[in-house]
């Protein structure tokens, strides 16, 4: 399932990714209607069901090598990409302990991981690494616990203490975000990083999220599906680099758009850790050329809709107003019209 070849592709100039028809079909597209609007969109994440990058407890795809790479060159141009305060120690060890063990047992090809009391042995056939090491003694790793696993895996990781009724993000790994910055969020609660968000606080939305991530079990892990767009895929988007990007946006036109405009899904995961009771959230990032969208057509036709309809503030926070015209209108050409059904 994961094509070696992949560790060529490029998330920065100049840019080549390829998604195979497979990649393709297992896209989570995040449309269940030909609208959009901010919701308490969120669900149990039981392995399973209709999307297949739903299907296990951490999702790892053909990109799996080359994203890993582009993570490295980010933390070594970067190393505060990777942040985690003290206080969250044994958040970092539960957080080995839940990838490395559901990573060896649903991924039996690609890790392997053999226990004896607390002298652990941890293979990735995929990065080509072996360590033993000792549980719960740092010195026995290469890099403090989170970034040592975090660095192995797709995708981008926070950690939250709950505390006074509210999570606080006091650590993470964030090197493939949509324009939002750890550094800056560090240390904050809930409702303080998302207060850029438009409309969602008068919605109820986080009032709701909140209180159920508080409640939030061990074992009973939750996803819900977030969306933005992005110009060439390029995973970087964050604050720290927006001069290096954030130009991109002007350079949309009718003849490059299906190539060079990307959908960006987050699949995002919440668990429960067990010892130190914290919150891992995982953002699991997949993009897609339009392109690649509109060889399935009911998602060409809907995401036309979609854009067409969005509401102004949120396409303003996105930061889609330079380009949304252009994309719908290229977008209109594989939109027949036809009713669709609810559902992806
Ligand atoms: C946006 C983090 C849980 C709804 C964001 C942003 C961050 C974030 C950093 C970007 C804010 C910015 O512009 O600076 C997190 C973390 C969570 C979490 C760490 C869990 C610990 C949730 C939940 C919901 C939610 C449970 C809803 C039920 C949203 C929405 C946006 C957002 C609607 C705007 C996204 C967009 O339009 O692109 N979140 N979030 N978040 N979050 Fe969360």
């Amino acid at each position: 399932m994961i094509a070696q070849a992949s560790v060529k592709d490029s998330y920065r100039p100049p840019y080549g990714v390829t998604n195979s028809p497979e990649t393709i079909l297992r896209f989570p597209f995040p449309f269940p209607e030909d609208s959009y609007m901010y919701s308490m969109n969120v669900e149990p994440h039981v392995r399973g069901g209709p999307v297949v990058a739903m299907q296990n407890t951490f999702d790892i795809d053909e990109h799996y090598v080359a994203e890993c790479t582009e993570k490295a060159r980010i933390l070594a141009e970067d190393p505060r990409r990777c942040i985690v305060m003290p206080h969250m120690r044994e958040a970092e060890w539960d957080f080995v302990e839940l990838a490395m063990e559901t990573l060896s047992e649903q991924y039996p090809d690609y890790f392997a991981l053999m226990r004896d009391g607390a002298n652990w042995h941890w293979t990735n056939r995929l990065l080509g690494l072996e360590q033993a090491f000792v549980f719960g003694d740092a010195e026995t790793l290469p890099h403090p616990p989170f970034e040592y696993m975090a660095r192995q895996m797709q995708g981008d990781f926070t950690l939250h203490d709950q505390r006074e009724d509210d999570l606080w993000m006091d650590g993470g790994m964030v090197t493939a975000q949509a324009d939002w910055s750890l550094k800056f969020d560090l240390g904050m609660s809930f409702r303080q990083w998302h207060a850029p968000v438009p409309k969602a606080a008068e919605l109820g939305v986080f009032d709701r999220g909140l209180r159920f991530l508080l409640m939030l079990q061990h074992g009973k892990p939750v996803r819900r599906l977030n969306w933005t767009m992005t110009i060439n895929p390029r995973l970087d988007t964050s604050p720290e680099n927006y001069l290096v990007w954030g130009a991109d946006r002007a350079s949309v036109t009718p003849d490059n758009a299906l190539d060079k405009v990307h959908l960006r899904v987050e699949l995002q995961t919440l668990y429960r850790l067990p010892r130190s009771h914290a919150i891992l959230f995982s953002i699991r990032c997949y993009l897609l050329p339009l392109r690649d969208i509109v060889r399935v057509p009911k998602w060409g036709r809907r995401l036309h809709r979609v854009l067409g309809a969005l509401d102004p503030a949120l396409s303003s926070y996105k930061g889609l107003d330079l380009y949304r015209p252009t994309v719908v209108s290229v977008l209109s050409r594989y939109d027949d019209g036809a009713e669709l059904t609810p559902g992806i």
